[in-house]
């Protein structure tokens, strides 16, 4: 059988920060509440004119140039995203122009925070049916701008920023298992109800908080440990037979949550958390990870990776692949 493996990664973040000290000034919180509780010290923060896709070219580019390939060579460029430009065109038409890879095809993932490993999933199973030779998978977001700065449980969490990494065929290694959750009966404890078709920005909801992120902190804290528990052991079991790895990269959402999991699991030491520069940047969180542990020397070809996230939907997703 045909594998399909990461050949190269790539992050990208806007320069301008946000740091806890400055939440102090914007919200009733504090830098020692945000740590405790998070772990998160700051968030980078794009300008008003930049956009999620702006943040995944730049991104891209990075991983194209890891990969050593053109974007000539690109059949296809898959994005996830919460936050995507605009209604039409796509986030992946807009990278498509932006990089100027005229010969792949561009198309969106919405699954929130686990939209990444879907996508990852999707570009494997593409080129393992021998259908494309090379995608591209980025996670970008512009959670800035669907963040109520007014509400103290929420705006401390999130960052933006994109990642990105190069999908091809490859001979040793690479994507060995996936899996692929959704709970539909999770939609009440994280959403944004208004900005949509259903529920367009209409001046009388112009200023409801329903525009923004509505979060149940305690419920979806609770999925998340759960569920991330679970998928790991399930796709792990799937691709070895055991709970074997060498790295853990978790969706960064909470310093907290990716403790619990890494202790039920008995992989503490193993699990990657970087939160503390970028806080919560959803469908990007795990390639920006899979990048720093790359350039950082902690991911090294032939060891055994786990990527796991959950997100708003419920939705949730695992990945096992061992590095190439
Ligand atoms: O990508 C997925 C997105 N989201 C997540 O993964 C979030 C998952 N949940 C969490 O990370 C945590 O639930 C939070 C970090 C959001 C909250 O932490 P918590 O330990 O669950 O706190 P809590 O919601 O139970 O609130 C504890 C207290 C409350 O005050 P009272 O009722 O005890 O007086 C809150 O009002 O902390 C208060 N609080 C804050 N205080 C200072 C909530 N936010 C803040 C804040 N600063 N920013």
């Amino acid at each position: 059988m045909r594998h399909a493996g990461i050949v190269g990664v790539g992050m990208y973040v806007p320069p301008g920060t946000l740091t806890n000290r400055d939440l102090e000034r914007m919200v009733d919180t504090s830098d020692e509440w945000i740590r405790q509780r998070t772990g998160i010290e700051e968030r980078h923060i794009a300008d008003p004119e930049v956009g999620s896709s702006d943040l995944a070219v730049q991104a891209a580019k990075a991983a194209l140039a890891d990969a050593g390939c053109g974007t000539e060579d690109l059949d296809l460029i898959l994005v996830a995203t919460t936050t995507p430009d605009q209604p039409f065109p796509t986030t992946a038409v807009m990278v498509q122009k932006g990089l100027e890879a005229w010969r792949a095809g561009a198309v969106d993932v919405g699954a929130t925070c686990s939209g990444f490993i879907y996508g990852l999933s999707l570009a494997g199973a593409l080129i393992e049916a021998g259908r494309m030779e090379r995608v591209l998978v980025i996670g970008a977001e512009t959670l800035s701008r669907l963040t109520n700065w007014e509400d103290r449980s929420t705006c401390v969490l999130f960052g933006d920023g994109a990642g990105a990494v190069v999908v091809q065929a490859v001979s040793e290694g690479g994507l060995r298992a996936f899996e692929l959750g959704a709970d539909g009966r999770g939609t009440e404890f994280l959403n944004a109800w208004v900005g949509g078709f259903k529920r367009p920005v209409t001046a009388d909801l112009l200023d409801s908080p329903n525009r923004f992120i509505n979060m149940t902190g305690r419920e979806v804290f609770k999925f998340a440990v759960r569920t991330m528990e679970e998928s790991v052991r399930r796709v792990a079991d799937r691709a070895w037979g055991s709970l074997e790895m060498d790295l853990l990269v978790p969706h960064q959402a909470n310093a907290r949550i990716i403790e619990a999991v890494g202790q039920r699991l008995g992989v503490a030491d193993k699990a990657l958390i970087n939160i503390q520069r970028y806080g919560n940047t959803s469908a990007a969180s795990i390639p920006i990870a899979l990048t720093e542990a790359k350039a950082s020397g902690r991911l090294r070809p032939g060891m055994r990776v786990v990527l796991t996230g959950f997100g708003g939907g419920f939705t949730y997703a695992g990945a096992a692949l061992e590095w190439v």
